[in-house]
């Protein structure tokens, strides 16, 4: 059954139908459908613009046809344009005729955002909540990491020495604002477009603060071109989506390396790994690389999604039709990511080891003597200058700072003390004690703020 066969004479061509219908992908819409049909219809009988009886009849079939859905057996044909359609076309099959007046004082177009919004409020709430985990879970591999210390990296070349929490935690804070913006987005999404018809609103006595309320929204929204225009909730999750998935991508990347024999700082759980089919010995971070090359098209919807809006006039166009199948990929693809990270991210073996042999290599240490000659009263550029000849006097000696004897430090700077010790890899990093800084007494302040968060 088509909504809008009177003016026309001919069929829709076969291909054409293909190419135009939505059904196949918005039947994900059916649930949030058949919610804004329920207020819908209550509102219409309650303002007296359909019969108290026809309202309770719509109400009655509607249900019925979400049990249908709940129960994993609807009842759609499958040949419909889209979920609206098929949900019209089945009620008129429960509660006959009078399923024509469901669609009084509304229109396709205030209807489809306003399901859409349903979706990405409840799907926004699920994503917040796999951030949270996420989140936990870099927090208790930080409880257990507080005085692990590995190198910290600039250039990826040796820098400082941090300790593991510390480096976990920078992943935390970076969920923390993609929580925030999560949460910003999903207040601003939540007003309802239901009431605004077609664009330019509806002569019949509507209650859309009713209809608002029933759907949990907080108001209704206030210009009804805009409201059947307007797609910045979904490119709002999209851009949100995009930097939290870039942010898994850059842990994915560091995992990846960091599970590579060579440098050997992480064991990956065998349920996170996967093997080759041809040698034998192994074991690949494949969740990690996943997450790295879905990155590529959770951005992708976004600019996709951009493009599709930045032409288009007001107010309804169909082209608006395309946000759908972006959305859900998007949501779909952010969630699953979200998730598996949390377990590889849980069930992951740091190596003490390994990372403390590495954070005292490539000169780690090196600020802390310049530091050192600086508390001594050296220019601090001076120091640094005396500090880089002794590490290529090392480099080109293959010797590490802390074997050189005081003779020889006396000959990059005369005062040096009889006994000069260097500062050990963790040593160094509790040096660094300023607010915010490495030094474990900060990131167990840090790692309580954090917790404040979760
Ligand atoms: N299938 C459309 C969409 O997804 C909803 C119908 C919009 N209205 C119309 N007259 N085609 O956006």
């Amino acid at each position: 059954m088509k909504l809008w066969g009177g003016r026309f004479e001919k069929e829709t061509d076969e291909r054409a139908a293909e190419f135009l219908h939505s059904f196949r992908f918005d039947i994900r819409l059916a649930e949030q459908d058949l919610r804004g049909s329920i207020a819908h219809a209550r509102m219409l009988g309650r303002q007296g613009i359909i019969g108290e009886e026809e309202s309770a009849r719509l109400v009655e079939g509607l249900e019925r046809i979400r049990e249908e859905v709940r129960s994993g057996d609807p009842r759609f044909d499958p040949t419909s344009e889209d979920i609206h359609s098929a949900v019209e076309t089945r009620l008129r099959e429960i509660v006959g005729e009078v399923a024509g007046k469901l669609h009084t004082a509304r229109s396709r177009n205030d209807q489809v955002v306003t399901d859409l919004r349903l979706w990405l409020r409840e799907q926004g709430e699920e994503t917040a909540r796999a951030i949270r985990a996420l989140q936990s879970a870099l927090v208790g591999q930080a409880e257990r990491h507080v005085e692990t210390v590995l190198p910290g990296f600039t250039h990826l070349q040796p820098a400082q020495p941090v300790v593991l929490a510390h480096h976990l935690l920078a992943y935390f804070w970076m969920l923390e604002r993609d929580h925030g913006r999560l949460r910003d987005a999903l207040e601003r999404m939540n007003l309802s477009p239901l009431g605004s018809g077609a664009m330019a609103g509806t002569g019949f006595p509507i209650d859309r603060e009713f209809t608002a309320q029933e759907l949990g929204f907080a108001a209704p929204t206030p210009n009804s071109m805009d409201a059947v225009a307007d797609r910045d909730f979904v490119v709002e999750y999209m851009a949100f989506a995009a930097l939290c998935v870039v942010h898994l991508s850059r842990l994915a990347q560091e995992i990846t390396m960091w599970a590579a024999p060579q440098f050997g700082f992480v064991t990956l759980d065998d349920a996170y790994s996967t093997g080759s089919s041809i040698m034998p010995q192994k074991k690949n971070p494949d969740v990690a690389e996943l997450t790295r090359g879905k990155t590529g098209r959770v951005i992708g919807h976004l600019t996709g999604t951009l493009a599709v809006l930045k032409g288009l006039p007001l107010t309804y166009n169909s082209d608006l039709q395309e946000d759908k199948e972006a959305l859900f990929d998007t949501v779909d693809t952010l969630k699953l990511a979200l998730h598996v990270f949390e377990g590889m991210v849980r069930t992951a073996t740091f190596n003490r080891e390994r990372m403390a042999a590495a954070a005292g290599r490539g000169f780690t240490t090196a600020t802390d003597v310049a530091d050192d000659l600086a508390r001594r009263g050296v220019p601090f550029r001076q120091a640094h200058e005396i500090v880089g000849r002794m590490v290529a006097h090392c480099e080109q000696n293959n010797k590490a700072l802390e074997d050189l004897t005081s003779g020889e430090l006396r000959e990059f700077w005369p005062d040096f003390p009889e006994e000069y010790r260097l500062n050990t890899p963790l040593e160094s990093a509790a040096s660094r004690n300023s607010y915010g800084g490495t030094a474990p007494e900060r990131v167990r302040e840090q790692l309580e703020a954090a917790r404040r968060k979760l």
